[in-house]
């Protein structure tokens, strides 16, 4: 079982964790983190160049290599500190250097802190494709603190934090009425923190019972197949959108479909469009895009087969439905409210 350890000390709690480990530890950090990274005596730091286009195999590449350079072992532990981007290529890496060596996860971002880093998914992207080779391994431990927050820009921090609150529309119906009523810049360290903990908890709770996604586990793609859809539409006009910024986005479009197909109330998809529009840069799409965003659900690897389109869908707040299947004349009214709605 993973250990989760929230804490206001990161650096402190990494040490205490390495402390009783007898192989070499290697410190992965991205560009950006490199230069906030604690200094952990005898670790050998191994840097590869930050954002999701480097979560590649030639980023893997780098870190096997310097791990053979430095005498890694099956002792070894990989220490994973930045964002998504390093939990997910890093511990894909741990997870297959010599069939898989321990590795701990120390996220640097919202969005890794609240979803990344937990959870036991690891990959990289691959022929255009996002997450499209992995495993499912858990970090040993993941070391959560929001001290690290106080330098990512707010378009970063907007990006977990909608994770969160899809965490609180899954689970926790008051906890999002919560989220979505503060500024979460302004929220201080350690409120973030325990916020941090409660969403967190979710998601334990949920890969716990499920961990290789057969059943629950899929609750967790809330928002996921349409904000996909906007994530890798955005990339393909070149205008690139934080993954929880489409994520966002994606929970709007799909409130409206589960408006449409399992009578979401209109009042709370009303409030949170109000919400999404006061906090997030707008996707800009015309109806000319529709059946090329129909196309890229369509392909969503979670998908059974190519005409079905599969949603986790919400009846309410906190009443999620797995499984369950939208028609295409569904997708397109829902696309069309859900500009109206946005004015878009
Ligand atoms: N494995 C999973 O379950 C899971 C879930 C959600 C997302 N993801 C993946 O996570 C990645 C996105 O994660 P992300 O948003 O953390 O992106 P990221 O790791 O690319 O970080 C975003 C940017 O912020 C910088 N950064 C990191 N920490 C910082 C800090 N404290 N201050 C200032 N800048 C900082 C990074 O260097 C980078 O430039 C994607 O690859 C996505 O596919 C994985």
């Amino acid at each position: 079982m993973q250990e989760l350890i929230f804490t206001d000390d990161p650096a402190a709690a990494l040490g205490r964790l390495l402390r009783s480990r007898t192989g070499r530890v290697f410190m992965l950090a991205d560009e950006n983190t490199a230069a906030f990274a604690p200094s952990i005596a005898g670790c050998t730091p191994v840097v590869v160049p930050a954002g999701d286009d480097n979560k590649t195999l030639k980023s893997a590449r780098i870190i096997w290599q310097a791990m053979v350079d430095g005498g890694a072992t099956r002792l070894s532990t990989v220490v994973n500190f930045g964002g998504g981007m390093i939990s997910d290529l890093g511990g894909f890496a741990a997870a297959t250097f010599k069939r898989g060596i321990s590795f701990i996860n120390v996220p640097t971002t919202l969005l890794a802190a609240v979803d990344a880093a937990v959870g036991g998914k690891t990959g990289i992207n691959f022929a255009g494709l996002k997450n499209e080779i992995g495993v499912f391994r858990e970090a040993d431990a993941v070391v959560i603190s929001a001290t690290y927050f106080s330098t990512l820009p707010r378009a970063e921090l907007m990006s977990g934090y909608a994770e969160m609150v899809k965490h609180s529309l899954i689970a926790d119906a008051a906890g999002y009425g919560r989220l979505i009523a503060v500024d979460p810049a302004a929220i201080p360290p350690s409120a973030m923190l325990e916020l941090l903990r409660d969403s967190v908890e979710i998601k334990r709770r949920i890969v716990s019972a499920d961990p290789s996604e057969r059943g629950i586990r899929k609750a967790l793609n809330l928002g996921h197949t349409v904000g996909h859809a906007f994530e890798e539409f955005a990339l393909l006009k070149s205008c690139p959108l934080p993954h929880g910024a489409a994520v966002a986005h994606g929970l709007l479009a799909e409130m409206v479909i589960a408006n449409l197909c399992l009578g979401f109330p209109s009042d709370e998809l009303y409030r949170y469009a109000a919400w999404l529009q006061a906090n997030y840069a707008p996707v800009r799409f015309t109806c000319d895009d529709y059946p090329q965003l129909l196309g890229l659900m369509a392909h969503d690897k979670k998908n059974a087969s190519p005409d079905a389109i599969n949603f986790t869908l919400l009846a309410a707040p906190a009443d999620p439905r797995i499984d369950c299947t939208a028609t295409l004349s569904d997708i397109t009214a829902a696309l069309d409210i859900f500009r109206d709605l946005l004015s878009c």
